[in-house]
This record gives C-alpha cells, structure tokens and sequence, in this order.
C-alpha cells in the first residue's frame, strides 16, 4: 500500500514539475477586492462606545464619504446613488439592519461591498466603529434613550 502511494507521489510531483514550466498557477490577484468575511469578523463587537462627540466626528465624514450614496438622513436616496442607479437599504427603518451585526457592518465599512467602495486605512478603526454607531443612530431618532418594549408579534 505504502508502496503505491510512494509511486503515486513521485509521478504527482515529476507530472506538477512538467506543468510549472508555465508557472501561470502563481499569478496572484490584483488588489484583494474579494477578501471575504470571517464568522470571527461577523462577531466583533463594537469596543467604542455611541457618544454624541464620537456621532459629531464621523457625521462630518459621513457627509462627505456616503451621504452622497447613503443620503444626508441615511434613507439610502443620495445623488450618486441615483445616478448610478443603487437600490439602498433605508436605515431609517430600525428593521433594515436588525438582524445585522456591528461587526458585519464595520467589515462593510471597511472592506466595501458590491459597489461600495471601503475605507481601508483612510479613516482609524476608531472612526469606522464610530460609523457602525452612526449607521445604527439613524433608525431612532426619537426612541434615542427609550428602554425597548418587546411588543407581542404583529
Ligand atoms: C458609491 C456609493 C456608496 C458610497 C460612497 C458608500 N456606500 Fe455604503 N453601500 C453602498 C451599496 C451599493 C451597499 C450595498 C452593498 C450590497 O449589499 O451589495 C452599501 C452597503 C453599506 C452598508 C451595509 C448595510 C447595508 O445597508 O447594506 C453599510 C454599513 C454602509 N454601506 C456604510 C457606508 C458608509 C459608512 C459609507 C461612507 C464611509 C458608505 N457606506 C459609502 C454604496 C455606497
């Protein structure tokens, strides 16, 4: 059996060394776009706290870096979305990203999705966490400091 496999082997590795003449299996790709997130990325909690200091700083960028996708009030309605046709998620509505975590959304923010572009290292950790709780701000506006009243279904 040992044998076999030893023969096996030997043939794999001369037929790999015929084939890396043409070494094109190394080419590596461009950019790393497609990186893909991690369970372990899903489940990072968010280590900075929603201040209304911390909502004022990033609000500044917000307006800068998305609220032309996003919309000023994170209805997901700004000029660049429309004009290239995005179909946005309204944050307004506390169901959009109920069942998304702050760590889903920091690798969003991080890495982009689809069209989106990330930050990268163009803005601290810091303030992309701070975006997670400035994404998350949107949906309650009057419910800010209200403790939840779980309602029965419907
Ligand atoms: C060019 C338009 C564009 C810009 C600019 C942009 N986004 Fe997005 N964003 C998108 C699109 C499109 C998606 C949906 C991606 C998908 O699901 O394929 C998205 C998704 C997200 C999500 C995930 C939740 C959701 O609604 O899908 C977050 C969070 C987010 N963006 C935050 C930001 C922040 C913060 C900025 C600025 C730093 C930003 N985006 C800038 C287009 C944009």
């Amino acid at each position: 059996m040992r044998g076999t496999l030893v023969v096996l082997g030997a043939f794999l590795l001369a037929s790999l060394g015929i084939s890396s003449a043409k070494p094109d299996f190394t080419q590596e790709k461009a950019g790393s776009a497609d990186s893909k997130m991690t369970p372990e990325d899903a489940a990072k909690k968010n280590p900075v706290a929603s201040t209304p200091e911390g909502l004022a700083e990033v609000r500044k960028l917000y307006g800068y870096n998305c609220a032309m996708c996003h919309g000023k009030t994170g209805d997901g309605k700004g000029d660049l979305a429309a004009d290239m046709k995005l179909e946005l998620r309204d944050w307004r509505d506390a169901n959009t990203l109920e069942k998304v975590t702050d760590g889903e959304l920091f690798w969003i923010i991080s890495n982009g999705k689809g069209k989106m572009p990330g930050e990268g290292d163009r803005t601290k950790e810091r303030v992309r966490w701070n975006f997670v709780n400035l994404v998350r701000s949107f949906a309650k506006k009057d419910a800010a400091d209200k403790p939840k009243t779980e309602s029965p279904q419907g």
